[in-house]
């Protein structure tokens, strides 16, 4: 008999090349394929409980009792698991990011991650990483890359069962970081899932999903020979293509601010000086900077001095999901 409770901990990740889009939107398959790589420093932690005592669904986050869509989200992923483990009692779940949930850091990666672990561990499944990495692309497509170690790749595919994420390198392989320059924290106009149905509506998104082929071989090949000069061309590539959709979807989505802008300016010049740094954006105002680990100090201090930027988070390679507490 499973103890009907259990834990779990998962890193956020961050996109080299980006997911945007859905063949299928209720399965999470998405119309191409991506690469991203774990942050260590963040995580989020999940307790399940499959509780008979209780007659509903309840999920805290960071302590605070919630309700509508986020419960509603997490409640069809809980039936997922239900349905497999044969079980029909309700669950408990407590949340919590070690990061600020307004500070404009994405944590539906990490959360359905960690929560796909804890409840699947918790209802006595024994699921493999695949299996949980599929179980998590329902609840959220990027958590999926949440669920494998260090640098990690997600096919696109046709079929539920072949659409999984697996590494392609240990944290150990390459010591990139991320810095995280945080221009606001206000919640997003229009959220990621909103984001993906709009995505066929820009005539750029059918080129963008034709040449995606490319985009990952180059990027994974870059990761592979830790070539940060062909890594940062790619994922300034591919991060300029996405927006270049999201600017041109019916109603266009425009997630940049002139701060955004501003880092971006600040990176390149830097790099036409020679200094390893290239930049990333997901569907948000904020900046990732990607440098080498031995430059983080410098790209701090230079970030620091950049008008706009409100606050910095690094992060380095990070592990796969974990159970436990
Ligand atoms: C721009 O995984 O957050 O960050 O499946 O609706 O939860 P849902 O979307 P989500 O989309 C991530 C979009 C992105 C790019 C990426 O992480 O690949």
């Amino acid at each position: 008999m499973a103890s009907l409770t259990a834990s779990a901990t998962a890193h956020p990740n961050i996109a080299f090349i980006k997911y945007w889009g859905n063949r299928d939107a209720e399965l999470r398959l998405p119309s191409n394929g991506s690469i991203s790589m774990n942050l260590d420093s963040l995580f989020t932690h999940t307790r399940v409980k499959f509780d008979p005592g209780v007659d509903e669904d309840r999920l805290s986050l960071n302590g605070q009792e919630q309700d509508g869509v986020a419960l509603q989200r997490v409640s069809k992923l809980l039936d997922r698991v239900r349905k497999m483990a044969y079980l029909r009692t309700f669950a408990v779940v407590d949340s919590e990011n070690n990061f600020p949930t307004g500070a404009g850091i994405a944590s539906s990666a990490s959360a359905f991650a960690a929560l796909s672990v804890a409840a699947s561990k918790a209802a006595g499944l024994e699921l493999s990483e695949s299996e949980l990495s599929r179980l998590a692309r329902t609840g959220s497509g990027s958590a999926c890359r949440s669920i494998p170690s260090g640098f990690v790749e997600w096919r696109a595919a046709e079929r539920d069962r072949d659409s999984f994420a697996f590494s392609i390198a240990l944290p150990e392989h390459w010591d990139l970081v991320d810095c995280i320059a945080i221009i606001s924290s206000e919640h997003k106009t229009t959220g990621s899932s909103d984001g993906h149905a709009l995505a066929s509506s820009s005539p750029v998104q059918s080129m963008r999903v034709a040449d995606a082929p490319r985009r990952i071989d180059i990027c994974r090949k870059a990761i592979l020979e830790r070539d940060f000069d062909a890594l940062a061309q790619m994922v300034e590539q591919d991060c300029h293509i996405m927006h270049a959709v999201m600017m041109t979807s019916t109603p266009p989505l425009l997630y940049w601010q002139p701060a955004t802008l501003g880092v971006m300016q600040k990176v390149l010049t830097w790099r036409a000086e020679g200094l390893a740094v290239c930049y990333t954006i997901d569907a948000g105002a904020n900046v990732h900077v990607l440098c080498p680990a031995p430059l983080l100090e410098t790209v701090v201090q230079m970030l620091k001095q950049v008008e706009g930027v409100k606050q910095i988070f690094a992060a380095h390679p990070g592990g796969a999901v974990q159970i436990g507490d």
